[in-house]
């Protein structure tokens, strides 16, 4: 995994290079290093821990040099300390490397390597790319990436400067993300484009199987050793700079900004009551025929998919399928037939996603995304787009892209009842008013956080939590669990509420809280049984309900209320409450809630 950078040019080298890795963290935070070369001598700093412990180290240093690359790690092979933080220098030292991906065979070629008297000092896949292109580097550091490449299995894009060639960058990508920004006299690259883009917004997509030597005046793109030609993109966007505004963390921010998110989706998508999504590229009588719908996505955008399906299925009466990502690639899934593999990601670079993507396409799918960040990897590879438009999202755990992909799926299975003539104009102008009381309602349920916060407190030593919810809220009880883990590092466990009895119910005791979603809803009666059988079982209830219902008091040990709304909007008005408790909680345990241990906003590592 990890997020690459890179820069030759004449200006502060170290500042461009330690921004574009803060940029790039959401790929992860267990170490970070640059690499420079100056008056011919490379020269590496690598510190573990998040990108403001290296920037602490370089505080006082001067560092000159033109050339440079930096890293910013998820540990995938070796613990994240320095020895295995990335660049990863050569035997010689004279040759430094940084990688986002997986080698697959580096066992194989380490030990081809060590018999050969290399001798390795890390447990990184990646140290073993360094030593193979130090083995082949004769003439150009080119030929020797390219030689090297080709001994590669795996995922890589990788950025390599040498002593024996400095007077350039040398990157690779197969499988992993990498463009190159264009400047003049100067240029870059990285691993997204929102890493340089405050520098310069012209931007090559390398693909597959393309090596680009990077120089100040130049740069040179080859595909099996010949020279291509590859346009160069104006991306449109601006760098979006978030800071905390006030709050925190951006984790509280962003919880705050879901009222303004719904706002911005509706006013964005509904013009005088009706759907329109401009980039959806996909015509309506290509979505009219759709057959079935193959929806796969990972962690919260998963659960965003799960409701999708309830939807699409009770409003259109199309048959969908929700596939966690990671499963749906190596699946025999069938083909036949008129359908849509959907992909939902906020960042767009979850590598299983993309895989998936790249897979439906060989197998001539048409894929349509949800997407929260713009010029993505699935942003650019899919059919069709629909941005869920919530903004920078910096909190690693997801809260108001959850409730931004739930509106945006609301709204494409309104846009499909109509083009399906599942829904009438009478339905959906009531759905959609129903729709437009949401951001008024979201502010009313934060208007309770010091209510959540006492909550918070009571359960904050608990060892383990259950979740369980019914229908639409059975995925707001994964995600409720989720956002508890993610946060607090407490386990926690989401259920259909009518799978207690078969297992779960045996984890139930005095001391174990159980979250129960029980807004009114046509299971509701259901949900107040099953409440009961875990407060027979002396567990403790917290419940959400539906503002005014009196009855729940008696099932409940502690009530969260939300305000009255259709059952299928209940899951954008649950999840808020749900997310508050694990950020109080979090707070309670002294977790760092913005940039939990071991998490990457964006897996980019299959
Ligand atoms: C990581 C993040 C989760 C996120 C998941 C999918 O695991 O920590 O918060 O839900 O990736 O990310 P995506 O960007 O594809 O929605």
């Amino acid at each position: 995994m990890c997020g690459i950078v890179g820069y030759i040019g004449d200006r502060d080298l170290t500042s461009i290079l330690l921004v574009g890795l803060e940029r790039l963290s959401y790929r992860g935070y267990d170490s970070a290093g640059i690499a420079v070369i100056s008056d011919g001598e490379l020269s590496c700093w690598k510190k573990p821990g998040k990108i403001h412990a290296l920037n602490e180290a370089l505080k006082n240093m001067i560092i000159q040099g033109q050339v440079g690359i930096g890293h910013t790690r998820w540990a995938t092979h070796g613990e994240p300390n320095e020895v295995n933080a990335h660049p990863q220098l050569s035997q010689s030292r004279r040759v430094a490397v940084v990688h986002n991906g997986i080698i697959e065979n580096y066992l194989e070629l380490k030990s081809k390597l060590k018999k050969e008297g290399h001798i390795f000092l890390s447990q990184t896949d990646t140290e073993i790319i360094v030593h193979l292109i130090e083995r082949y580097l004769q003439d150009d550091l080119e030929s020797a990436v390219e030689l090297a490449a080709k001994d590669l299995v795996g995922s890589l894009a990788i950025a390599v400067v040498a002593e024996a060639d400095p007077d350039k960058i040398v990157v690779y990508k197969k499988g992993s993300p990498l463009v190159i920004g264009v400047g003049k006299g100067e240029n870059y690259i990285a691993s997204d484009v929102n890493a340089i883009i405050s520098h310069t917004k012209n931007i090559i997509y390398l693909d597959d199987g393309e090596l680009a030597i990077i120089e100040k005046n130049n740069y040179t793109i080859k595909r099996n050793g010949k020279i291509i030609n590859k346009e160069i993109q104006t991306v449109k966007w601006d760098a979006v700079i978030s800071d905390k505004n006030g709050y925190e963390h951006y984790m509280l921010k962003e919880i705050y900004e879901q009222a303004i998110v719904v706002r911005k989706l509706i006013s964005k998508y509904l013009q005088n009551n009706k759907v329109h999504f401009k980039s959806l590229k996909l015509d309506k009588e290509e979505l009219a025929k759709i057959k079935r719908f193959i929806i796969q996505a990972c962690g919260t955008s998963w659960h965003s998919g799960l409701l999708g399906k309830y939807l699409i299925e009770k409003y259109t009466r199309i048959p969908t399928e929700v596939d966690i990502s990671s499963e749906f690639r190596y699946r025999d899934i069938i083909t036949e037939g008129n359908k849509i593999v959907v992909a939902i990601s906020q960042s767009g670079e979850t590598a299983d996603t993309l895989a998936c993507i790249r897979e439906a396409k060989s197998k001539f799918f048409k894929v349509l995304s949800f997407v929260n960040v713009k010029g993505s990897s699935i942003d650019r590879e899919s059919d069709g787009v629909i941005y869920t438009h919530s903004g920078p999202e910096i909190g690693v755990a997801s809260t108001k892209n959850y409730v931004a992909q739930l509106v945006s799926l609301y709204l494409f299975m309104v846009h499909l009842g109509i083009l399906k003539w599942t829904l009438d104009e009478e339905k959906v102008d009531v759905m959609l008013n129903n729709l437009r009381r949401l951001p008024e309602q979201i502010d009313k349920i934060l208007q309770q956080t010091d209510h959540i916060k006492k909550i918070a407190k009571k359960y904050a030593k608990s060892k383990e939590f259950i979740f369980v919810g019914r229908g639409v809220n059975y995925p707001t009880a994964l995600e409720g669990a989720l956002k508890l883990k993610e946060l607090s590092y407490i386990h926690a466990a989401g259920y259909p509420a009518g799978e207690l009895k078969h297992g779960p119910i045996a984890l139930i005791d005095e001391n174990l809280p159980v979250v129960c979603i029980a807004p009114q809803s046509e299971t509701y009666d259901k949900m107040i049984s099953n409440i009961q059988e875990i407060r027979a079982r002396k567990g403790k209830t917290i419940v959400i309900a539906t503002e005014g219902d009196e009855n729940i008091k008696e099932y409940a040990d502690d009530i969260l209320y939300i305000p009255l709304c259709p059952e299928d909007l209940t899951p954008i008005l649950a999840v808020i409450p749900l997310q508050l408790l694990a950020y109080y909680i979090a707070l309670e345990l002294n977790c760092d809630v913005d940039q939990p241990r071991n998490l990457a906003k964006s897996v980019t590592v299959e």
